[in-house]
């Protein structure tokens, strides 16, 4: 691979394009120092933006850069094992309550160095750039101490660094508890005291957390202790996000609204009154049909009542060992639209500007806008459905990440 600071600029006029929202007239892209100047039909172009450097787009149909929302791409092994207890008729509750689950990850995260975690995290990142993410979101919680957070965020950074890509970092150390704390009196309660008061503020202070996050269910923590996470995030100024309603309804919805929340994250049993939370608070919903689809879940995510609210509906592929071992964003927008009968135009937003949101990134991803950095994605296909209907193909063309042209440059 390439070091992302060799990839060639982006900058000039870029023509034979089509956009998504609008694939019948020809349209033009002028790019300016790594930033998008202009954008609209063809015919409109000023002028003076006609004599810029060429770039010929073929015809292709041109879409924001995907954002992934909602990652847990780094962890030492795999658990290929679980997929076969699960075929087997163990639901993820008992594979967790029997010592596999997030804990078997935690192990062998714990026991990998730092260099190994990133190489075996960037060939999944890879995969994922390949399908024309331009913005990714990383979340720790396979450490569950300072050290090995740490280690995990790092990590994140180093990825974000290496390959050019928007990379928001999430600590989400209340992920699981630590097998050494499971089985004491007050495990649950210390653990969740060690990282409010010394794993959060130390590695916030490393500049490693962009946003805090808490697995809030029964198999994991409590609405109360949820609570005293996002306390703690809120006192260090940093945004909060939740694993919120996905075996069960905590509550937890709205507890995150309450707080400011970027988005609420799987959200299968979310109830009337946390969708009502969420429209207030400006929460954004993100569908995560990858874990849906590889839990055999039935119980969908109320589509038609968050639809009906308005409040804006992110996908993601939840990538991570256990739930959602998926490496392709493409395929969560097929799976958003036949499982959860979005749209395709709501699953296409659902991997741009409502992603871009959930990150608090939306004045610089998920859009092609003048003045915003040029991320954007040349596709192989006549029509914006396309980009649903297929799955298993890779229809990318070229893409533009942070102003430089990361696939698909002419050698
Ligand atoms: O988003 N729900 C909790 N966390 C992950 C699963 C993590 C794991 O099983 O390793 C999820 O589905
Ligand atoms: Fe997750």
């Amino acid at each position: 691979m390439k070091p992302a600071n060799e990839f060639p600029s982006a900058d000039g006029l870029w023509t034979g394009l089509r956009l998504a929202t609008d694939a019948g007239a020809e349209a033009a892209i002028v790019v300016e120092q790594g930033a998008i100047r202009w954008v609209g039909a063809r015919s409109a172009l000023p002028a003076g933006f006609a004599s810029l450097a060429p770039h010929d787009g073929g015809g292709a149909l041109v879409t924001p850069g995907l954002v992934d929302c909602h990652t847990h791409l780094i962890y030492g092994g795999q658990r290929a094992n679980e997929f076969a207890m699960r075929l087997a008729g163990a639901t993820y509750e008992e594979v967790a309550k029997a010592g596999g689950g997030i804990v078997s990850s935690v192990r062998a995260t714990r026991e990998a160095d730092e260099d190994t975690l990133f190489a075996q995290a960037a060939s999944r990142l890879e995969q994922l750039l390949a399908d024309g993410v331009c913005a990714i979101e990383i979340k720790s919680g396979y450490g569950l101490s300072l050290e090995h957070e740490r280690k995990q965020l790092r990590v994140a950074r180093r990825l974000g660094e290496a390959y050019g890509v928007t990379v928001r970092t999430t600590f989400l150390g209340a992920h699981a508890l630590p097998p050494e704390y499971a089985g004491q009196v007050n495990g649950s309660g210390d653990y969740i005291d060690l990282v409010c008061n010394q794993m959060l503020p130390a590695l916030a202070a490393e500049g490693l957390v962009d946003a805090v996050d808490v697995f809030c269910e029964r198999i994991a923590f409590s609405l109360e202790e949820t609570e005293q996470v996002f306390k703690a995030a809120q006192a260090l100024g940093l945004p909060v996000k939740l694993h919120a309603e996905q075996l069960s309804d905590m509550g937890g919805a709205a507890l995150a609204a309450r707080y400011g929340a970027l988005s609420c994250d799987h959200i299968e049993h979310l109830s009337a009154e946390g969708i009502e939370a969420m429209r207030q608070s400006g929460t954004v919903a993100v569908l995560l049909p990858g874990a849906y689809y590889t839990l055999r879940d039935t119980h969908l995510p109320p589509i038609a009542a968050l639809r009906a609210a308005g409040v804006p509906m992110a996908v993601s592929t939840d990538h991570n060992p256990g739930t959602s071992p998926a490496l392709s964003l493409l395929l969560m927008v097929n799976m958003a639209c036949t499982l959860f009968r979005l749209t395709v135009p709501e699953a296409l937003d659902g991997v741009t500007v409502h992603a871009a949101r959930a990150l608090g990134l939306q004045d610089t991803h998920g859009a092609i806008a003048p003045g915003m950095p040029a991320n954007f994605v040349l596709w192989n296909v006549r029509e914006a459905a396309e980009l649903a209907y297929w799955f298993g193909q890779q229809p990318v063309r070229a893409v533009v990440r942070q102003g430089r042209i990361a696939i698909g440059a002419k050698e």
